[in-house]
């Protein structure tokens, strides 16, 4: 029997309701595969916790989430506190501070959810945007001064280094090498950044050169919406800054249905730290306690982190159980349906209890 140790931090908003949901999951999945378990420990950082105690996790928060081998994340962000406060305080506290500097968001068009792309052809969309996850635009550089002054100024500085850039590079590369089609597209603004951004490109092709059996094309980031919603079957995988594929990947969500079903990974490739799971929604304010919260974007998370955790065949076993249910059309809202959390749980976990024909 194999054993994985699990950090659950649900954070706030539906955070709690999706990740309670992902757990029950789980749970199913390592009963019917029967050869390993999870052994979760909760954690109640969020904004809730930043209301009592002043910050947003405890102050030894790392070291707590060191010795796990995965953390499994919902969202953060809550009416009571800022956005920048909540946001830094826990999720990019975990990024940065565990290095996790490779961030993986694969979008496809799941079986029963249509495109609100009239022309798409369900495999036309089967896409893994890279993000590079601990530098550029977020690396929190900057500040300001002569507060509340007409002479005011504030500064958000986007840093890009050699190191920084070579390593999602190497990666991205590596993962378009596993893929059938063996492309990658690099996005880009160097027309107008003509600084980070034509280093960001150099190290591109210096990459390249060791990977002649990875095709690659280049677009700039504003040209890359509509070749996304024009030609989708054009993209395989993307590498991208951390600004800019945080906004290809909500686009690239609503492409495939919904913000509702998109996954994501925070990786530390090299595994020196834990890697972090979490569906790429927030908090969603508007639907908060509602019951209606897709959860299979969080599903399918999960499947990622048993990936990660060296589980492919009880992460396709989930992927098989998502398929089953999204293709018999059971979809909350955001997707159309009227189905409840709880209801779509239900029918995963009892399609993961079907047995498994080889
Ligand atoms: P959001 O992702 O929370 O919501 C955007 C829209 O998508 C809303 O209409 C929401 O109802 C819908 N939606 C999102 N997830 C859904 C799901 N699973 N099922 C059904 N509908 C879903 O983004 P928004 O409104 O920009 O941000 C709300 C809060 O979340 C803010 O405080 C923001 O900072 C935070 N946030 C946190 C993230 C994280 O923890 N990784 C990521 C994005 C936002
Ligand atoms: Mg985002």
């Amino acid at each position: 029997m194999r054993h994985h140790r699990i950090a659950a931090i649900p954070g706030d908003g539906i955070g709690t309701e999706v990740i309670a949901a992902g757990l029950e999951v789980l749970a199913a999945v390592a009963s019917a595969q029967g050869d390993f378990d999870l052994d979760i420990t909760h954690f109640p950082w969020g904004s809730d916790y930043y209301l009592e105690h002043g910050r947003m996790m405890a102050d030894d928060g790392l070291d707590q989430l060191r010795g796990f081998d995965a953390i499994y994340f919902g969202a953060v962000g809550s009416r009571e506190v800022p956005d920048h406060v909540s946001l830094w305080g826990l999720r990019l506290a975990i990024c940065q501070g565990f290095d996790q500097y490779a961030n993986v968001r694969p979008t496809r068009i799941l079986p029963g959810i249509e495109s609100p792309l009239k022309l798409a052809r369900p495999e036309a969309i089967d896409w893994v945007i890279i993000r590079e996850n601990s530098e550029g635009e977020y690396s929190g550089q900057g500040g300001r001064s002569h507060r509340g002054h007409e002479s005011e100024v504030a500064t958000e500085v986007s840093i890009f280094t050699r190191t920084g850039v070579t390593r999602i590079m190497r990666f991205a590369f590596t993962l378009a090498r596993s893929r059938p089609r063996r492309h990658l597209t690099l996005i880009t603004k160097s027309n107008a950044q003509r600084h980070g951004m034509v280093l960001w490109d150099e190290i591109f092709q210096e990459v390249a050169a060791g990977f002649p059996d990875v095709s690659t094309d280049r677009e700039l980031v504003d040209a890359a919406t509509t070749r996304m919603v024009l030609k989708p079957g054009s993209l395989d995988v993307m590498v991208a800054t951390n600004l800019h594929a945080d906004i290809l990947s909500d686009l690239a969500a609503a492409l495939a249905g919904s913000l509702g079903i998109a996954p994501t990974a925070n990786l530390n490739p090299e595994h020196r730290f834990p890697s972090m799971f979490e569906p790429i929604h927030g908090s969603a304010f508007d639907i908060i306690g509602r019951g209606i919260a897709n959860p299979v974007a969080t599903f399918w998370t999960g499947a990622l982190l048993l990936e990660h955790l060296g589980e492919p065949r009880a992460a396709a076993r989930l992927m098989g159980a998502i398929e089953t249910v999204t293709a018999a059309r059971l979809f909350t809202p955001d997707l159309g349906g009227t189905a409840t959390t709880a209801e779509v749980t239900r029918a995963v976990v009892a399609a993961l209890r079907r047995p498994v024909h080889a």
